[in-house]
């Protein structure tokens, strides 16, 4: 969130300036704007700070739910990767265990209603209570139908909110023991899902736990061939395109089924978060080039977990359930003038780079 504010200050500073020809207002307007940026998220990390030891304090849940309003309006339109998803056969394996393990019996929330298939396995499994809020109007109206057509809509409360815009006890009257959620993108930051856990917090009972509970970000040194360019290749044969060999050098980039591993090395956890604890919303973690020598590039991919279930988007061997539509990514590195790469997370966005 923060990088997304800083370029949305600085592009429509500097469009400014290239209209009008005012580089030295653009600076000035530049500094304002970074100020006002950094001044608006200092205040919404106070306020965070002090939603972790008062949770049930009204006021700065709502000051906190109307920063985000301006920042994520609700959308009213499709998504497209929800059909994908839908027939992501373990994907929706994993949740449905997850729910028969868990929500029997249980007070259960869930952020991210979606057309309502995670809600249909919790209420599957008979839960004392449960909650869904999905943001988007356009999918909040399906899901309603859904669960109106299959005589469901009477078994849960369902809201169109945003789960920042859930207030304890104005919109539900109990708290919950579980809050489940699938809010991974595959730049598994992107859709906020670690701000969105921590304000939720507030909405758990003290023993309440999210599931699932761990995320962790992994990373496998490997060699590849880059089948990408080989249409281009054979078709402007009289060509030399060695140049585009490293093209996507110090990018992360689709792991397509054109690029084939010839050789791996084991897995490094990059970032391991225990959403049921006191997380960082940014953190930072360096991979040594010694690691690094003799690979060409970096498999990169998420793991969610809870207990012996884990859900992941690449086959790293001990993952039971590897989703596919959400696919995963390689960082091409240089391997000639190896660096130290650095990762780096905050509140939407995953950042790879050499140092
Ligand atoms: C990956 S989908 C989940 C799909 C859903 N569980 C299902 O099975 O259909 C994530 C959903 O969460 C919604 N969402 C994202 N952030 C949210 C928030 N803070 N509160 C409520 N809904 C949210 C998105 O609009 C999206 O529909």
């Amino acid at each position: 969130m923060p990088s997304i504010l800083i370029k949305y200050y600085l592009l429509d500073a500097r469009q400014g300036a290239r209209c009008q020809g005012l580089y030295g207002l653009s600076g000035v307007i530049l500094i304002i704007s970074y100020n006002l940026f950094m001044d608006s998220l200092k205040l919404l990390e106070s306020l965070e700070e002090k939603l972790k030891t008062h949770p049930d304090d009204l006021g700065t849940a709502k000051s906190i739910a109307k920063f985000y309003q301006k920042l994520n309006p609700a959308i009213n339109h499709a998504t497209n990767y929800f059909i994908k998803m839908y027939q992501d056969k373990n994907r929706n394996l994993f949740y449905k265990e997850l729910a028969q393990k868990n929500t029997q019996n249980k007070d259960v929330m869930e952020i991210g209603t979606g057309l309502g298939l995670i809600a249909y396995y919790i209420l599957q499994t008979k839960p004392s209570y449960f909650m869904t809020c999905e943001l988007n109007r356009h999918s909040f109206l399906k899901a309603e139908e859904f669960f109106k057509t299959n005589n469901l809509l009477d078994k849960l409360v369902l809201l169109n909110k945003s789960s920042f815009e859930i207030f304890y006890p104005e919109d539900t009257e109990k708290k919950f023991d579980f809050i489940i959620h699938e809010l991974f993108a595959s730049n598994p930051f992107a859709e906020g899902f670690l701000p969105i856990i921590m304000n939720a917090k507030r909405l758990l009972k003290t023993q309440g736990k999210f599931l699932p509970g761990i995320f962790k970000l992994k990373a496998i040194p490997v060699n590849y061939i880059n089948h990408q360019f080989d249409g281009v290749k054979n078709e402007l044969k009289q060509l030399n395109l060695d140049c585009y060999n490293n093209y996507y050098e110090n990018q992360l980039i689709s792991l397509d089924q054109n690029i084939e591993i010839t050789t791996k090395a084991n897995s490094i956890t990059v970032f391991e978060i225990d959403l049921n604890s006191d997380f960082k919303l940014n953190d930072q973690f360096i991979l040594k080039k010694d690691t690094l020598a003799g690979f060409d590039g970096l498999i990169v991919y998420f793991q969610a977990i809870e207990g012996d279930m884990i859900l992941s988007n690449y086959n790293d061997e001990d993952s039971n359930y590897i989703c596919d539509h959400w696919g995963s990514s390689i960082f091409v590195l240089n391997n000639k003038h190896l660096k130290n790469i650095e990762f780096q997370y905050d509140r939407t966005k995953l950042e790879i780079k050499p140092l």
